[in-house]
């Protein structure tokens, strides 16, 4: 029989990090529920695994070094490796946040959590992931953060933001620097975007369901070996810089 592929999910206590946990779980992998609130992790974990997924519950606030450095410890010893991160916890910062009236505070507080945030989780998973035999690492995006298409006349882009859509930017950016570090690895790493989802992080105005924008994330986790990495994709396929 195969080894389970054991995944950490961050932010998997709703929205679409929890849809990316039950789609991992649904494919008998063991899943790491992280998540910063105690109640809102465990009721996680618990309808997990009365949906039958393999689940364990991770405290996890992605903008706390003590918390990423016991996240991790957690894994190796719930888990005793760790195959796919996704690095799935963002927060928008609120609106409005135009560049000309956000309060630097917020500019630091949502970078601080979309993009530090998925480095701290990352190089604190690192060592684990380089134990797999094929490691894959998802940053959850958003198209918002493609400057291609901010700079197309007519384009979804979402409101005019100093804090939310540069710091996906940013992440974009830094999904490109750990592919090219670790392009002689196994690991691969990208950044998918899951579309305008219905979640709290927008008031539920999203068209799509949590589970569709799971989707690519789940399609990004499940690479073959050779796969691409460094790249920026939704459910049609690449998306522009
Ligand atoms: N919804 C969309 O239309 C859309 C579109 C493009 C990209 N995205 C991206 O998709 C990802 C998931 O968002 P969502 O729409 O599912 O929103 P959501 O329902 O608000 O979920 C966000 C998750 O991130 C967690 N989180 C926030 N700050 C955290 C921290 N410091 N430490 C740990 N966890 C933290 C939240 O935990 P708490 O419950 O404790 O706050 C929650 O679990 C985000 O990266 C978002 O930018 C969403």
């Amino acid at each position: 029989m195969d080894e389970q592929t054991i995944a950490l999910v961050t932010g998997a206590n709703k929205g679409i990090g929890y849809e990316i946990a039950a789609g991992l779980g649904a494919r008998g992998w063991k899943v790491g529920v992280g998540a910063r609130d105690d109640e809102q992790r465990a009721d996680a974990v618990a309808k997990l695994q009365a949906a039958g997924v393999d689940a364990f519950g991770v405290p996890l606030d992605v903008t706390d070094d003590a918390s990423v450095a016991a996240a991790a410890a957690l894994v190796e010893e719930q888990a005793g490796g760790l195959d796919v991160l996704v690095n799935n916890a963002g927060i928008t910062g609120g609106a409005p946040q135009t560049p000309a009236t956000v309060d630097p505070a917020t500019v630091l507080r949502v970078v601080d959590t979309n993009v530090v945030g998925v480095i701290r989780v990352t190089n604190a998973l690192l060592p684990l992931l380089r134990r797999s035999a094929s490691p894959r690492i998802v940053n959850v995006s958003s198209s918002v953060g493609s400057l291609t298409r901010q700079t197309t006349p007519g384009a979804e882009t979402g409101p005019i933001s100093g804090a939310y859509s540069p710091s996906k930017t940013f992440l974009n950016a830094v999904t490109v620097q750990y592919a090219k570090e670790l392009a002689d690895t196994p690991v691969l790493v990208n950044a998918g975007c899951p579309g305008f989802c219905a979640t709290d992080l927008n008031g539920f105005r999203g068209h799509r369901t949590p589970a569709q924008g799971a989707a690519i994330a789940l399609h990004l986790a499940t690479l073959p070996d050779g796969g691409p990495s460094g790249g920026f994709f939704e459910d049609d396929g690449a998306v522009p810089w």
